[in-house]
């Protein structure tokens, strides 16, 4: 543990009373102008700590960062997220977490970020990523499967952020092909998957994956203002960010221990309830080409499987699809 941690373990543990900057350098071993030090640290980064000359410090309140100190405590996964990567800022965490992966970092090892510089959407987009309003983690992923099957995972884990806001908000998202996640036909939450492997090997996967929780409709961008939205705008009150990683993370890890035991069907078939994509009229662009037509399924590969005014069926891999119709989760 750092020295801060340990810190706020100390003064955890107190609770409502206050401990000794004199028990505290005992305990930890250091100064007490080293735990005055940091206390003075953790007092910038947000924590309200209490100092009296006759009873010590005492935690008052704690912000709402995402460090593993703030996220441990109150989570309840058997094994995912059980080391937390926490950055200030960073360029993206899927490359942060990919650098790690590639270094040997462990199935489960989450990135987090208060803010990215340059976070990555789908098909080389940017995605807004300002600090400590949002979440924005990347979970590295060791599955023993065939390469051909990681788009299930993509699926999985679209269900497992679905899931997770329904459970924290009461409100329905709706998935979008491939994998935006709707609320009253606005964009909260988007995903991005990246895969490192051979023919027939995956050695990982990074499962990135952004939530607007806490910013106001003003924030976004002009050119994504009417089309993104975020749990605070359709809640009307703020998220506990840290209520919400903790939840994201047990759904991630029920979905996945979910696709490995029963393969793909529960998640093809969790999929199609929250996409409701058959039947719909929509325009998919795809690789510099525009198709029209009606969605017939998705595959068991997570392709979309759409039907031309000419009748013919066309198989689309990657792309945006846009509905003809607004739609309303
Ligand atoms: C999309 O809908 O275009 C996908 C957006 C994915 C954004 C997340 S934020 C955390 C992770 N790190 C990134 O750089 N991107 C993903």
């Amino acid at each position: 543990m750092m020295m801060d941690d340990e810190i706020l373990h100390l003064l955890r543990e107190k609770a409502s009373n206050s401990l000794s900057g004199e028990e505290i350098s005992h305990r930890l071993k250091v100064s007490r102008t080293a735990v005055w030090k940091r206390v003075k640290r953790l007092r910038s980064l947000g924590y309200e700590i209490e100092a009296s000359t006759r009873s010590g410090y005492r935690l008052v309140r704690s912000p709402d960062l995402l460090t593993p100190s703030e996220l441990k405590p109150i989570l309840n996964t058997k094994w995912m997220g059980r080391m937390i990567h926490h950055f200030h800022t960073v360029d993206s965490t899927n490359s942060m977490a990919y650098q790690l992966a590639l270094g040997g970092a462990q199935e489960g090892e989450v990135v987090i970020a208060e803010a990215q510089k340059k976070g990555k959407g789908r098909l080389g987009r940017y995605w807004f990523s300002p600090p400590s309003l949002n979440l924005y983690l990347s979970v590295i992923l060791r599955p023993k499967i065939p390469p051909q099957q990681a788009s299930l995972i993509t699926l999985m884990a679209a269900v497992a952020t679905a899931d997770a806001i329904q459970k924290l908000s009461c409100l329905v998202p709706l998935i979008k092909w491939p994998n935006d996640i709707l609320v009253k036909g606005r964009k909260v939450a988007g995903l991005l998957n990246e895969i490192h492997s051979e023919m027939d090997l995956i050695h990982f996967v990074i499962l990135g994956i952004g939530v607007n929780l806490n910013m106001d409709r003003k924030m976004f961008p002009i050119g994504i203002r009417t089309k993104a939205t975020s749990l605070k705008n359709e809640m009307g009150q703020k998220v506990s960010r840290k209520a919400f990683f903790s939840c994201l993370l047990e759904e991630l890890e029920r979905w996945y221990a979910i696709f490995l035991e029963e393969g793909g069907p529960p998640v093809l078939k969790a999929w199609r309830d929250r996409a409701q994509i058959k039947g719909r009229d929509v325009k998919v662009s795809s690789f510099g080409e525009t198709l029209v037509g009606t969605a017939v399924d998705v595959d068991s590969d997570g392709a979309l499987i759409l039907e031309t005014k000419d009748g013919k069926r066309k198989r689309v891999v990657a792309g945006d699809v846009e509905y003809s119709k607004r739609v309303e989760s």
